[in-house]
């Protein structure tokens, strides 16, 4: 068929942290292939500037990094999976300084370890400050390429190839051949991050679209805690600036929030102040910005030393300048945004999902690790720790598991048209998720939310795709409308799920997971 190789043992969909070291675990002897929608570069792993976090330090353990993190997630985390977490940390640290990773050191050469919300001692790791995620992801590539693993980027799965309950392969868009065609695998890998893009303001890059939660559950997958979406505090409110995560490394060496008046405002709301949970500052930013009627506050570090400031924070530094504002001296207009999904395809503990040859990875899974509400810093670990663990799992899955299955699936050709045609509903929704499921929830706006998206979802039922936008616009409808189902279903609060009428934990009837399965 049109010259291309489309049969595979392993098929990773997603370049983020935890498809690539995922690739580079899979066993050697597999023929494994990555495809990405846009470029290999082009993810949320790629812009990280958190680093990772591990229980590294003289005064710390895994059992304080186990504590803090069950701690976070406000009641819902999966010991198990925490516990796989935080013990795997040291050892994957010294895994990626091996592969040639250069973690930022203090002047005796010791490894730096910075502090975030919620933990409770210093164990951040970063490489080249804010860059963290840059300097990470450099390293993965370099190796992806020197192992000649295939990477076919430009191509969007649109839905799993599942034959008798068993996922044998992809169907995809490739942009840059105009077709639409099947690839056959063994096994498939969902390792396609994060759904930001549902809110109008997010931390997230153009990508983040939560494609792979969509293909997953259209195939019969579980889907679990849509409703556990964490809001950034500090995301750049700047006209001209694209949304740009204001990294929480900044709070915790001594950034300090003021309104518009230039008053300091968190400690009258919470004991932490600055270095409240995630959840918490969003929220009284949020109320902060209402009293002063501004869309927006501003952080200052214009206290610290120049030098730290370009030592630790170059990307932010230079990012900022290119609109006027000169951190070292101004303080950063700053605004809360959409960062970080904690449910995701409901896995267990070897990432396997209810689909046999099904697997999902990263920020896209969801194996409790995060709870409620997830711990700066932990989700790049849980890429590189349940990837190592996903393909080890896969490779044997490989090995037992005879031919491939060749279905008979036609390709189509499909070019892409320049101008979407679906634009202007996912702006809509956009502005409807933004207003009733972001940082505060109560019924009467959710029911709202669901009525509008339901309509909208009508709307575009029979609307042709045109490129790669449309695809993702239909897909985020149907993540929105799950995302409110859970909201609206979830009569309390916790973590990140924060509800007006119901504003309080609710352990008797809601310590429990809310599934989403098709039909
Ligand atoms: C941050 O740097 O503030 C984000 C880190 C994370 O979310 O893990």
């Amino acid at each position: 068929m049109f010259g291309l190789n489309n049969v595979w043992d392993v098929i990773i969909v997603g370049s983020g942290i935890a498809g690539l070291y995922t690739a580079l675990n899979v066993d050697e002897n597999s023929r494994t292939l990555v495809i990405t929608k846009s470029d290999i570069k082009e993810s949320n792993s790629y812009n990280a500037q958190g680093g990772i976090a591990a229980a590294i330090g003289e005064d710390d353990g895994p059992d304080i990094h186990f504590r803090d993190t069950i701690v976070a997630g406000d009641g819902l985390c999966n010991p198990e999976a925490v516990k796989i977490l935080v013990y795997n940390a040291p050892s994957i640290v010294e895994e990626l300084i091996r592969l040639g990773v250069e973690f930022d050191r203090d002047k005796s050469g010791k490894l730096e370890l910075g502090r975030e919300g919620a933990h409770s001692k210093r164990r951040v790791l970063h490489s080249r400050g804010d860059s963290t995620g840059k300097a990470i992801m450099e390293v993965l590539i370099r190796h992806i390429l020197e192992r000649e693993i295939p990477v076919r980027d430009q191509t969007m799965v649109l839905e799993l190839i599942i034959d008798d309950h068993i996922c044998k392969g992809v169907l995809v868009w490739d942009k840059k051949r105009e077709m639409i065609y099947p690839l056959y695998s063994k096994a498939v890998i969902l390792a396609t991050g994060g759904m930001g893009q549902v809110y109008p303001f997010t931390t997230n890059p153009s990508v983040a679209c939560g494609d792979g939660l969509v293909v997953a559950y259209n195939a019969g997958a579980e889907l679990c805690d849509m409703e556990f979406v964490q809001f950034h505090p500090t995301v750049l409110r700047h006209p001209s600036a694209p949304s740009l995560l204001i990294t929480e490394s900044i709070r915790g060496e001594g950034g300090i929030l003021r309104n518009i008046y230039g008053e300091r405002f968190v400690p009258k709301y919470h004991e932490m102040g600055e270095l409240a949970p995630r959840d918490v500052v969003s929220r009284i930013i949020t109320e902060e910005m209402e009293r002063t009627n501004s869309d927006y506050v501003y952080l200052d570090i214009t206290h610290l030393s120049k030098e730290f400031i370009l030592s630790h924070f170059p990307m932010i530094y230079n990012e900022c300048l290119k609109y006027g504002i000169d951190i070292t001296k101004d303080y950063i207009p700053v605004a809360p945004g959409a960062h970080y999904m904690m449910g995701g395809i409901r896995t267990n503990l070897k990432g396997e999902t209810c689909i046999k040859g099904l697997y999902a990875c990263g920020e896209c899974a969801g194996t409790g690790i995060h709870g409620a509400n997830r711990m700066a810093s932990n989700s790049l670990l849980e890429g590189l720790v349940f990837g190592k663990i996903i393909a080890q799992e896969v490779s044997s899955y490989v090995l037992n598991n005879g031919d491939i299955s060749i279905l008979d699936i036609e390709a189509i050709e499909k070019k892409v048209c320049k101008e979407g045609s679906l634009k202007e509903f996912r702006v809509k929704m956009q502005n409807l998720m933004w207003r009733y499921c972001g940082i505060r929830r109560e019924e009467k706006g959710l029911k709202i939310l669901l009525e509008e998206l339901e309509k909208m979802q009508q709307d575009v039922k029979n609307m042709p795709v045109n490129n790669f936008q449309d695809v993702e616009t239909k897909n985020m409808l149907l993540l929105s409308r799950l995302i409110a189902e859970s909201a609206l279903e979830r009569k309390e609060s916790r973590g990140a799920h924060f509800r007006i009428d119901y504003p309080y934990r609710d352990d008797i009837y809601w310590q429990k997971h809310i599934i989403k399965k098709k039909g």
